[in-house]
């Protein structure tokens, strides 16, 4: 989660509205946080985050933000969540999603810098064939890819190297 928070603000750069640079990482912090054991209901922790962060009014953007988290809807649709989730939080498509989307899905586990595939390679090996985890991210790799992309091809744009 701190490697996520800290790239986003590296990354937060190519987002020309400061807002959005606030909420892209206000968003990466807290991407996770429906984890907590704390706070977790459903045990699916886009919606349990995003739920929590709604219960302490905090900024709803943000929220929705976490609620659709690299591709949630498709792990949603595995877990039977799929209509809870869009009944209760938009999800934003923009550059700031794809920003979210790229932080996370380029970081490890233990903060190390992943590519994307490799990244997804990684959480298949450590859910194994029949998990869950891995069937969505079979069906999730064609968005998540498009989304970390998009993303590399602004930070090129606005003269980064991607990390
Ligand atoms: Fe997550």
């Amino acid at each position: 989660m701190q490697a996520v928070g800290m790239k986003a603000e590296a990354v937060a750069s190519i987002l020309a509205d400061k807002q959005d640079c606030d909420v892209l990482i206000a968003a990466a912090w807290l991407h996770d946080v429906g984890y907590a054991p704390g706070l977790a209901t459903t045990g699916f922790h886009p919606l349990d985050g995003a739920r929590w962060l709604r219960h302490v009014r905090f900024d709803d953007r943000v929220a929705a933000l976490v609620a659709h988290h690299s591709c949630a809807q498709l792990e949603a649709d595995e877990r039977g969540l799929r209509s809870d989730l869009d009944a209760e939080f938009d999800r934003e498509q923009s550059a700031v999603a794809d920003a979210l989307w790229y932080v996370d899905m380029t970081t490890g586990p233990d903060g190390q810098d992943y590519e994307v595939t490799a990244r997804l390679d990684e959480v298949r090996s450590r859910y194994g064939p029949d998990h869950i985890v891995t069937r969505f991210i079979d069906r999730a790799e064609p968005d998540i890819v498009a989304a970390v992309r998009r993303t590399e091809d602004r930070l090129k744009a606005a003269g980064n190297q991607p990390m």
